[in-house]
């Protein structure tokens, strides 16, 4: 498996303050990886890094490349990164209207995607934007609709369709799914999984929602206070994790109900800024001690591993209903 995105010691700040410090990730072709973390985690920074989307204010360092792409991500100027975006990489974000031009009807802003990237006629590109509202399970009279005209799950579709329009290497999701009826998500979700596995991409998908996450991804990064604190596998993550703020979401969440006792967190994710040195979770932390005022080093490999001075014992579930 070729390795499609690898941001290495990805950095975001504002001024003076830290937002985001020291991502690496590495997303292969065809792979499915969840970002998670409470709200105000980062995750969204990260994705914005990727896409060169940050606002003005706000600096993105470190390396972030793309397999087939020549040249660096991070601090590529707007005519390169307007390339990449909807060719290289596409995403879809909560709000299917902030992807949508409002006066157009969805045919001709399907075709126009293609038509922008790609050497299509304009005959072959509205065949083409037929197929994709097939493949999202719209049917064909939405070519001629306008965004207003089509519900908040028949839009997110659309915004799929056009993400999928140009074949990218990969797709970024942000909570794609939050603001649908849980009835329209499970086929949103299913649509984006197949979307991805058909073409081949690597998917990078960012929620709140565990459940979500087990159901689309394979591997999974957890993010706390700017930072990656547990990778691996989804069923390792979910089922044996080691950081203790992993433990602390998993109790958190009616994943498993059966076998945990449900629970939150102490206290709140502070304001970016206000982490504490060493480790960012030791204020919120039942396990913290001295030695977690030195920030703990990764253990493990990029793909899987944890940042933790005393993990949760490896194999045990008895941790987290403990927690
Ligand atoms: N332009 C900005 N200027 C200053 N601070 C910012 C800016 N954008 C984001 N932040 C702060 O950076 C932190 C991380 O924001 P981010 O949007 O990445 O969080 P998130 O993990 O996506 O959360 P959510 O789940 O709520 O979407 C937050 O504390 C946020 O307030
Ligand atoms: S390093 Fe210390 S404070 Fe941080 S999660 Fe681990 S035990 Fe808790
Ligand atoms: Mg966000």
């Amino acid at each position: 498996m070729n390795d499609v995105l690898t941001v290495r010691g990805l950095s975001v700040t504002v001024r003076e303050t830290a937002l985001v410090s020291d991502v690496d990730l590495t997303v292969g072709a065809g792979e499915r990886v969840g970002l998670i973390g409470e709200s105000g985690s980062g995750k969204s920074l990260t994705a914005l890094s990727i896409l060169g989307l940050l606002p003005e204010d706000v600096r993105a360092g470190g390396s972030v490349r793309l397999d087939g792409v020549d040249h660096e991500l991070v601090g590529a100027d707007e005519r390169r990164m307007s390339r990449v975006r909807g060719r290289d990489i596409a995403m879809v974000f909560q709000e299917p209207m902030t992807a949508l031009n409002p006066t157009m009807r969805i045919g001709d802003q399907i075709a126009e995607t293609m038509l922008v990237h790609k050497t299509l006629s304009k005959p072959a590109a509205r065949t083409a934007a037929a197929d994709l509202l097939e493949r999202v399970q719209l049917p064909a009279e939405t070519l001629r609709a306008y965004p207003h005209q089509l519900s908040g799950g028949q839009r997110q579709r659309v915004v799929l369709a056009l993400a999928l329009a140009n074949d990218p290497a990969l797709l970024i999701c942000d909570e794609p799914t939050t603001a649908l009826d849980v009835t329209v998500q499970a086929l949103v979700l299913d649509l984006i999984v197949r979307g991805v596995v058909d073409r081949s991409s690597a998917l990078l998908f960012i929620t709140h929602d565990l459940a979500v996450v087990a159901t689309v991804c394979e591997r999974v990064l957890v993010m706390y206070g700017g930072r990656v604190v547990e990778a691996g596998p989804v069923n390792e993550v979910f089922t044996r994790p080691r950081h203790r703020y992993t433990e602390g979401l998993l109790a958190a969440s009616d994943l498993e109900t059966t076998s945990r006792r449900l629970t939150t967190i102490p206290g709140n994710v502070p304001p970016a800024g206000r982490f504490p040195s060493g480790c960012v979770f030791r204020t919120r932390c039942a396990h913290a001690t001295a030695l977690c005022e030195e920030t703990p080093a990764w253990s493990g490999s990029e793909a899987e591993g944890f940042a933790c001075h005393h993990p949760a014992a490896q194999g045990s579930l008895e941790g987290v209903a403990d927690a």
